[in-house]
């Protein structure tokens, strides 16, 4: 007969020991190993035990694309790839209280309304406070199936019998608990078998599953990096907790593209739909102020179009400050650091501070144009033009480079009655090149010091030398 083997598993990392230690060598974090206890499995793999053979087919096969169900959230649609797939796994993760449940209670609600089958199962709240929740987003009609559970195996009997499902929502699987398994519910033991047991009960039942998973102050998902391979799709929900605004961004998506991201708005009642993100992210935007620029930026495929500030003042001894919000330190760091030695722009000692209005958090190096633009009007006291956009990467030697997709940033800017696009030298593809939007000028700018010159020009004939 088997006995038990004792292993120890890296509640962080999910790397596995076959002795305690203190510190976990793969990830380096210290006190995270937690006994786990496994059946080993009887006998090595020979003869004796022979399994069944795999059946193998061809490249080339009847397989229909996968049918959807639209959860009747536009935005998120789109990032699922075009709906839920029936039989597959989402898990959707984010910060606690970012509004995971209310984006999924929202969805299962709507999809329940369209005469579909659908089950919310919470282990964290009571029956009472999502009813409340639901009421209080005027879904309280929606003939939802709606229990309040923890135990993984009283939930796959039920599930086993049930037939015609469309979605069943696990809210969280943090507190999702096997009792053959002796740890807490959270750990990586736990997190692990009872995500295996409800999407093996999906695969064979027929239904979407989502999963809910509240991530760590670090920004992974508590519990293991299994459970991302595990599932079909991850969806992280994020945003900014002092802002309304929420972005929905797939990081895996087995069934789609993994570059596209919904936006939404958190509402009195709940999360509303927004169709289109750069009249939001510009709602408050005021003109003619020097260290404003806005960036014709790209999240996923969606052109979305924000403000980039800059502000600098007088340091008062001690070494200068670099605070930067919505945008990478060291990337600010290095674009000082060109614009004083290739473009000479002094910034000497001043304390330099950089926002992403809105609380949008930046990752392309395409905003580097904007924010030398911000940086260079702050510095010269020169508003920019509040007519203009800014796109561009920029290197060391100052240059500005290509970035990808010119052309859908060119037609936001339009759409969103920009009259001048500031972006880097435009290079004739097979042979010309493509015209912009009518009615938006091009300034191409092929060095730093181009910009620079731009704003130095404009305080010389206001009479404000920098
Ligand atoms: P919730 O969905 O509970 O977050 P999560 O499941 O990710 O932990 O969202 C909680 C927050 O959302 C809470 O701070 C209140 C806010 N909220 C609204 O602003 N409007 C609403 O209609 C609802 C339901 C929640
Ligand atoms: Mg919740």
């Amino acid at each position: 007969m088997a006995k038990p083997v004792a292993r120890y598993v890296c509640q962080n990392c999910g790397a596995v020991y076959p002795k305690w230690a203190g510190r976990c060598d793969a990830c380096g974090e210290w006190n995270t190993l937690v006994e786990e206890t496994v059946e080993a499995r009887p006998g090595p793999v020979g003869r004796a035990n022979a399994g069944r053979r795999v059946t193998f087919v061809g490249l080339q096969g009847s397989t229909a694309p996968p049918p959807r169900a639209n959860t009747g959230i536009a935005e998120l649609d789109r990032v699922l790839g075009g709906g839920l797939v029936p039989a597959s796994a989402v898990l959707v993760g984010g910060d606690p209280g970012i509004g995971k449940s209310t984006l999924m209670l929202q969805a299962a609600a709507t999809l329940a309304r369209a005469g579909r089958r659908v089950m919310y199962i919470s282990g964290e709240e009571s029956i009472d406070q999502v009813r409340l929740r639901a009421q209080r987003l005027g879904l309280a009609d929606a003939s939802l199936e709606l229990a309040s559970a923890i135990n993984v195996r009283d939930i796959a009997a039920t599930l086993e019998g049930e037939r015609d499902l469309a979605l069943v929502v696990i809210d969280s699987i943090q507190t999702m608990w096997l009792d053959a398994i002796e740890s807490a519910p959270g750990t990586v033991a736990q997190v692990r078998a009872t995500s295996f047991e409800l999407i093996r009960l999906a695969k064979s039942r027929g239904f979407s599953l989502v999963l809910v998973g509240h991530v760590t102050k670090e920004g992974a998902l508590a519990g293991p990096r299994v459970l991302e391979h595990m599932v079909d799709a991850v969806l992280y929900f994020e945003g900014d907790r002092g802002h309304q605004f929420r972005i929905l961004r797939a990081v895996k998506n087995r069934f789609g593209a993994t570059d596209e991201i919904g936006v939404f708005e958190m509402t009195e009642q709940g999360l509303a739909e927004v169709p289109n993100p750069s009249a939001l992210f510009l709602a408050e935007r005021r003109g003619n102020i020097a260290g404003s620029a806005v960036f014709a930026g790209l999240e996923g495929t969606r052109p979305v179009l924000v403000e980039v500030q800059a502000l600098l003042a007088p340091n008062s001894g001690g070494s200068p400050r670099r605070s930067v919000v919505g945008w990478d330190s060291g990337r600010l760091s290095m674009l000082l650091a060109v614009l004083e030695t290739r473009a000479g722009l002094r910034m000497g000692s001043t304390d330099v501070y950089l926002n992403i209005a809105g609380g949008l958090r930046v990752n392309e190096p395409a905003a580097d144009l904007a924010v030398a633009a911000a940086l260079a009007s702050a510095a010269t006291d020169t508003p920019t033009s509040a007519a203009a956009v800014y796109f561009g990467e920029v290197g060391l030697s100052g240059e500005v480079r290509q970035v990808a997709q010119a052309e859908s940033r060119l037609k936001e800017a339009h759409k969103m009655g920009f009259e001048v696009a500031c972006l880097p030298r435009r290079v004739a593809r097979g042979g010309r090149k493509s015209s912009p939007p009518e009615g938006l000028r091009l300034d191409e700018i092929g060095h730093l010091t181009d910009l620079v010159a731009a704003f130095g020009a404009k305080s010389a004939a206001k009479g404000s030398p920098s």
